[in-house]
């Protein structure tokens, strides 16, 4: 069915205008004052709110086998959770570890996707090792629609590659036009740090940060920008939690490494003092790169509105309390990750607001630049015709409260419990159908597609 959204301000990166948009056909066909639509369109009165493009998240964890255990989302819970925080796409983390073939993970992550999402998706395909057929199946892998790689410089002998497979993944990519996602943490120090500590009797979740310290992402930061610069492939840090590795890719920005820089939602809201927390509220928080000191929130958050940083993501990964308490005698065993993918537009909209972030820049970093950089714009990330019809009508009248009473991410606890909204929104749509409303979801299960994305990084 046609939709039209009446008389909402729409803003995209650059621009901000009072217009109907209308939508066929799965695309934004018309923009403009007044429209005229056949009979038979869904329309929809948007005055007084803000019409975003679909916001993207480039980094979540759904299917994921991991400490032992499994991330709680399936995609079903978790596109539906995105989908009424205002997250129309997400591009998911293909994790199959070291012992596992390549192109049978991506073919079971693509499986469990498939027909089970509610929104749009894409994935990173993460390389763990690189062996004889890596080439010829990221090849594969790369010609079927996934034009971004992720390689883990922590987690040693599961996710973790060494550096020489770092250079083969690199080179290989920049000969393929692809970008190449990095968990940046020094895998050896991790692991001879984490020895020392348990050695030490200092097994809490307050020891987590101690084992990774700022200086441990700094070093892997700095290692991956110089194998960037060595090889000519475009990269991209994911989490990137504090100043000091801000400072490594800042320096490589500034001598012409192509790299790019995401920060995600726990490292701007939350700081150590959570995990610091006694037992099992202390492991809730445990996440990699940890939660840091709490002058790392103000850097990244000034950062963020200067563009040093290019995205804002949420490295969703969802473990529950039972899951958590797996580390209960050594943090080295807490599963790590914290889940946000339902809130992250909310609360980046609220605390953008409150330290005068333009919206401009707000629309940016949750959405547009992530279209970018990884071949979906503008198709996705912007309201223009012949872009996909993934809209948000936001409306900031709203007032609530985040809480694990009412979220739709399958996890019985939620790591921003408490934290105020001003504004949601108030109607999401997925290619031309209103998939969410004021915070039911109402739409088709199962709608979600796989995103083909070509390469670009020449
Ligand atoms: O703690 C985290 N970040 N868990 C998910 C895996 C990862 O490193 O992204
Ligand atoms: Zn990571
Ligand atoms: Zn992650």
């Amino acid at each position: 069915m046609a939709l039209l959204i009446r008389n909402g301000e729409i803003v995209t990166v650059g621009s901000r205008v009072q217009a109907d948009v209308y939508a066929e056909n799965e695309t934004v066909t018309t923009i403009g004052k007044n429209l005229v639509v056949p009979p038979g369109t869904e329309i929809v009165d948007a005055t007084g709110k803000l019409i975003f493009p679909g916001f993207i998240d480039p980094h979540v964890h759904i299917y994921l086998p991991f400490m032992a255990t499994y991330a709680k989302d399936t995609h079903e819970t978790a596109s539906i959770a995105a989908l009424i925080g205002g997250t129309t796409t997400y591009i998911e983390m293909c994790c199959p570890n070291r012992n596992d073939d390549a192109l049978a993970g991506y073919q079971l992550w693509k499986s469990k996707a498939s027909g089970n999402s509610a929104c749009d998706y894409a994935f990173h395909m993460s390389v763990t090792k690189f062996v004889r057929e890596t080439e010829s199946q990221l090849r594969e892998i790369v010609a079927d629609g996934t034009s971004s790689f992720k390689i883990f410089l922590a987690y040693k002998n599961f996710f973790g590659v060494d550096d020489g497979e770092m250079y083969q993944t690199l080179a290989l990519a920049g000969r393929l036009g692809v970008i190449v996602t990095a968990h940046c943490e020094n895998a050896e120090l991790v692991a001879r740090l984490q020895e020392q500590l348990v050695a030490e009797g200092k097994t809490e979740p307050e020891w987590h940060e101690p084992s990774r310290p700022e200086s441990v992402e700094a070093e892997g930061t700095g290692r991956f920008a110089t194998f960037l610069e060595n090889t000519g492939a475009a990269g991209y840090v994911v989490h990137l939690s504090c100043e000091k590795a801000l400072n490594a890719a800042l320096a490589a920005k500034q001598r012409g490494v192509r790299l790019s820089v995401e920060v995600v939602l726990p490292h701007l809201l939350l700081d150590k003092s959570f995990a610091e927390r006694p037992g099992i509220e202390g492991m809730k928080y445990v996440m990699s790169p940890p939660l840091r000191a709490k002058y790392n929130n103000e850097t990244l958050w000034s950062a963020l509105a200067l563009g040093f940083v290019d995205t804002v993501g949420t490295d969703h990964c969802p473990f529950d309390t039972d899951q958590k308490l797996l580390g209960k005698d050594s943090f080295v065993n807490i599963p790590n990750g914290i889940p946000g993918i339902e809130d992250r537009v909310n609360l980046l909209y609220t605390i953008g607001k409150r330290k005068r972030i333009g919206l401009d820049r707000f629309v940016d970093f949750a959405s547009t630049r992530a279209a970018k950089l990884f071949g979906l714009f503008p198709r996705k990330g912007t309201i223009a015709v012949g872009s996909d019809a993934d809209l948000v009508v936001f409306d900031t009248n709203y007032r609530g409260t985040v809480s694990v009473k009412t979220q739709h991410v399958n996890n019985d606890y939620n790591g921003f419990e408490g934290m105020t909204i001003e504004g949601r929104p108030s109607l999401v749509t997925v290619r031309g159908k209103v998939q969410a409303r004021d915070g039911k979801f109402v739409g088709e299960r199962g709608r979600g597609r796989f995103l083909k994305r070509e390469p670009k990084h020449f």
